[in-house]
């Protein structure tokens, strides 16, 4: 029986990478999507890892944290943010990136059993993405005055910013908590 557990979500791939890399590397870890999760009694280290959606964990990340929000305050907690701004930035007179992404998952858990915590560059395809995501780039496209078209994101380049190594370290650090 593992004492550790991985609750991770994904749209599109690149956070289930990272789980599948972090599983490798940890060995005595159930990794699991949220609605797998029946209980969280038996854990003693409960990981948390999302993906980034316009400043917003994923939704069944939230859900997850909120039903499991009194049982968390008796678990050491481990976060990881999966995103492209994997660096701090401001965007018009706001802090974003960076570690501003991993404060949107810190949000509603008990910050005081947070023992550590990680930014991870993700992938950002823009030609798989869905039509509520297609509007949602054009529309950031047009917030910061560049006009494009849907079709434009068939041409636009992928930016992988998976990183195996930083996902190791990350796991020699949980080894140790
Ligand atoms: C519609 C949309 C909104 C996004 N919003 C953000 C964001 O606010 N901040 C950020 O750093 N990355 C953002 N990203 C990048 C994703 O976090 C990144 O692609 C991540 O790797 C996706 O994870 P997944 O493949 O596991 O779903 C966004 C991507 C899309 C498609």
């Amino acid at each position: 029986m593992n004492d550790n557990l991985l609750v991770y979500d994904t749209k599109y791939g690149s956070t289930e990478i990272i789980a599948g890399w972090i599983s490798e590397e940890m060995k005595d870890i159930d990794v699991k999507k949220p609605e797998e999760v029946e209980s969280i009694g038996q854990y003693s280290l409960i990981v948390i890892g999302s993906p980034n959606y316009d400043d917003n964990p994923m939704k069944s990340i939230s859900e997850f944290i909120e039903r499991f929000d009194q049982e968390l305050k008796q678990k050491k907690i481990a976060i990881f943010v999966v995103c492209n701004d994997v660096e701090e930035s401001e965007y018009r007179g706001k802090q974003i990136g960076g570690k501003f992404n991993l404060d949107i998952l810190k949000k509603d858990l008990p910050t005081e059993n947070i023992v550590l915590e990680e930014v991870l560059g993700g992938v950002f395809n823009p030609k798989i993405l869905n039509e509520e995501d297609q509007n949602r780039i054009v529309n950031f496209f047009s917030e910061i005055g560049k006009s494009i078209k849907k079709e434009d994101l068939l041409f636009m380049p992928t930016v992988n910013k998976l990183d195996r190594l930083q996902c190791k370290n990350f796991v020699e650090r949980l080894k140790k908590v």
